[in-house]
């Protein structure tokens, strides 16, 4: 009965929509779905999923931007975010490359504020306000972009959006999957080729602590993220 789940790939019309908020009744199939979309997410080598890159058009995301050093196992210790709301954006901004989960095979450069402080709902309905800077920040924001209909495209103007969409088109037809970020090239940047969503490190677990914790560590603020 139950569906194997998969990655949508971009353009799926799915991933243009705008996602629902969840309510109280709803948090513990959220629950049941987090913890798959987690498994996908760590099995793509991404930095994060949003519930809609699944078929779900609900407010859920599952972050984890902590990355493993050279050689080591990554340490699976995601953060399920409900109905995240951008409450502050800092005020400098800076380009980063990014990858998608939905856009496989390519990066690309997104100027987003280097900073962001989202109110959003844990898996126990709790109240919870994530703080976070550098490439955690730019991680967030690709992801509740995802939660409103936007994906990476939607930031680019009309040149580069059609060479990019150029690019991911051949990408396709070369087989890239979810979590390749540069299919045919020379991988350049060890993190930035790890999809997911985009990369934040978000360290502590948003539901070990209330409001004003979850703080995302900044790390490596230089990669970019891959696959979201
Ligand atoms: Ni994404």
């Amino acid at each position: 009965m139950q569906q194997r789940m998969k990655i949508i790939i971009s353009p799926d019309p799915i991933l243009r929509r705008t996602c629902e908020p969840v309510a109280s009744e709803e948090l513990p199939q959220m629950a049941k779905l987090a913890k798959k979309m987690a498994r996908l997410m760590y099995k793509s080598d991404g930095c994060g999923l949003a519930a809609p890159q699944v078929g779900v058009t609900k407010q859920l995301i599952v972050l984890d931007t902590v990355l493993p050093e050279e050689g080591e196992e990554r340490v699976q210790n995601p953060i399920i975010i409900l109905n995240p709301r951008i409450v502050e954006l800092g005020s400098t901004t800076e380009s980063g490359g990014e990858g998608c989960l939905s856009i496989p095979g390519i990066t690309i450069d997104i100027e987003r504020p280097t900073s962001v402080t989202v109110e959003a709902l844990d898996l126990e309905g709790n109240e919870i306000e994530i703080s976070a800077e550098g490439f955690d920040a730019r991680a967030l924001q690709h992801e509740i972009d995802h939660l409103e209909g936007i994906t990476m495209f939607e930031h680019l103007d009309p040149i580069t959006c059609a060479t990019k969409l150029q690019e991911f088109a051949e990408a396709k037809a070369s087989g890239a999957r979810p979590g390749d970020t540069s299919v045919g090239k020379a991988k350049d940047d060890g993190a930035a080729q790890r999809e997911g969503d985009a990369g934040a490190q978000a360290k502590a677990s948003s539901k070990t602590k209330p409001r004003g914790s979850a703080k995302a560590r900044p790390k490596a603020s230089s990669a970019s993220l891959t696959g979201s």
